[in-house]
């Protein structure tokens, strides 16, 4: 098992990464809290795979273990959903030295962990992510909270969890698509700060849906590593450091909201958004054309778009301009340099992002 420290002033937690750790998750919690009760929630077809095992391994906290299901799905991440889970842990008489369990992917972790934030003004929460992007991402890092009609996670706060229990053997039950989604992240990692985990991923590129347990494990734990670096100096998002994660999020967004958040899951967005971004970059003469090529490579290996086909360019770089983090028509990038090392421009020229986007537009 490996442990990886997120060091914050008050707020610090470990994240623990191991095959079947799951099942360890009373003698992980135990030395931290003794709940006087426990609630995990979950949705409907993780409790049917893992909500016997967690609520078995809860049972050697000795004390009420309840489990709650939200409904699965991004149109469920919603104040509603969290009003109904208030009235269920007001409901099991939860109190401040109550914990609860959230075991599942993103939607659910920000979901429960929201709620953990703002029941009697803050409980403790245990993230159990059990799919590859919320194990490599949204379970770390303490960002909870929900969408508003008119704008995706608008409704939140910064709230650590007491710590996060990653058992990579969850994900052998996850459709491929899923282990995708995941491994854009992964490879996002690879490109923004860590050129090792780029190559190793490169070295495998033939067994990128299932890696072997082992290499699956080093892999996330390399990204927990990461994304643990990037959250303890810059928590709050607040002096530029974090918002490299959202590398790729301005062209990412701009192509999930062209097409009505239909067309592609969110890492299909991310791969094309990494393809885009390479390519600005190049045109730029920021980064080397061989680093673009194998940025493409490894994508496609991963079983991952690179191209984008009917969509006008246009409607991207106006969806662009609408994004949260562009100002006063100001658009902001992060942009690859090298493989494992990026750079914050802002104000990129329409045309630039034009001759980029006709690159992938096919
Ligand atoms: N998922 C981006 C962040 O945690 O900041």
């Amino acid at each position: 098992m490996h442990k990886i420290r997120v060091d914050l002033e008050r707020d610090g937690y470990n994240i623990f990464v191991g095959y079947g750790i799951i099942s360890d998750l009373a003698e992980l919690i135990s030395p931290l809290l003794k709940p006087s009760r426990v609630m995990v929630v979950t949705n409907p077809s993780i409790d049917e795979l893992h909500g016997v095992t967690v609520r078995e391994a809860l049972a050697q906290l000795h004390c009420d273990v309840a489990l709650e299901t939200i409904p699965d799905g991004e149109q469920h991440k919603n104040m509603a959903t969290v009003e109904r889970l208030l009235d269920k842990m007001v409901g099991a008489r939860l109190d401040r030295s109550s914990l609860l369990v959230s075991l599942g992917g993103g939607v659910v972790g920000d979901i429960a962990g929201f709620a953990a934030a703002i029941y009697m003004r803050g409980i403790p929460y245990v993230q159990v992510p059990t799919t590859l992007l919320a194990q490599v991402d949204s379970a770390i890092g303490g960002k909870v909270g929900v969408d508003h009609p008119l704008a995706k996670n608008m409704i939140g706060a910064f709230y650590q969890p007491l710590l996060v229990c990653i058992d990579p053997a969850v994900l052998s039950s996850l459709p491929d698509k899923h282990v995708r989604n995941g491994m854009a992240e992964v490879i996002k990692y690879g490109v923004i700060a860590d050129e090792g985990l780029f190559g190793l991923l490169e070295r495998h590129s033939n067994s990128l849906e299932r890696l072997d347990a082992g290499l699956l494990e080093d892999v996330i734990k390399r990204c927990c590593q990461i994304k643990a670096r990037i959250v303890q100096q810059d928590v709050r998002e607040t002096t530029g450091l974090r918002s490299i994660l959202n590398y790729v999020h301005t062209i990412g967004h701009a192509i999930e909201s062209v097409t009505d958040y239909k067309r592609f899951s969110h890492g299909e967005a991310v791969a094309i958004g990494i393809m885009a971004s390479s390519k600005i970059a190049r045109i730029l003469k920021l980064l080397p054309e061989e680093a673009e090529k194998r940025q493409n490579q490894l994508l496609i290996a991963a079983g991952l778009p690179t191209t984008l086909s009917g969509v006008g360019s246009q409607s991207i770089i106006e969806a662009i301009k609408l994004d949260k983090k562009a100002s006063a028509g100001q658009n902001k990038f992060v942009l690859p340099r090298s493989i494992g090392r990026v750079v914050v421009k802002e104000n990129i020229p329409p045309e630039t992002i034009e001759l980029a986007l006709k690159e992938i537009l096919t």
